[in-house]
């Protein structure tokens, strides 16, 4: 299912922000063209990444600075470890929407 969460013009380049859908806390941000949504707690300790930072197709958490590939949320330092979700976005008009659940 789609999800609106934003309007497109409060997603600048590198901000990140945070939304809670079906009990989960989901960022989205922006970094060039890229729309990018993942889940906000980091697997590390289970802080939330929405202060941490976006950088081409990664965030970093601001914890302890392990850094997360926005494609596929695999953990890409300080080496191999935990994922993190990764969730469909896309636009729809001016709102910025993400897929949760199947229907
Ligand atoms: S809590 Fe995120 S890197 Fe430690």
């Amino acid at each position: 299912m789609w999800h609106p969460v934003f309007k497109n013009e409060e997603l600048s380049p590198g901000k990140i922000l945070c939304s809670e859908i079906e009990g989960k806390k989901v960022l989205v941000m922006r970094s060039g063209n890229e729309l990018y949504s993942c889940g906000a707690m980091c697997p590390h300790q289970g802080v939330s990444m929405a202060e941490g930072w976006v950088f081409d197709d990664e965030i970093t958490c601001p914890e302890h600075s392990w850094v997360f590939s926005l494609k596929d949320g695999s953990l890409t330092w300080p080496g191999s470890g935990p994922r993190i979700p990764i969730y469909p976005v896309r636009m729809n008009g001016e709102m910025v929407e993400i897929q949760i659940g199947n229907d």
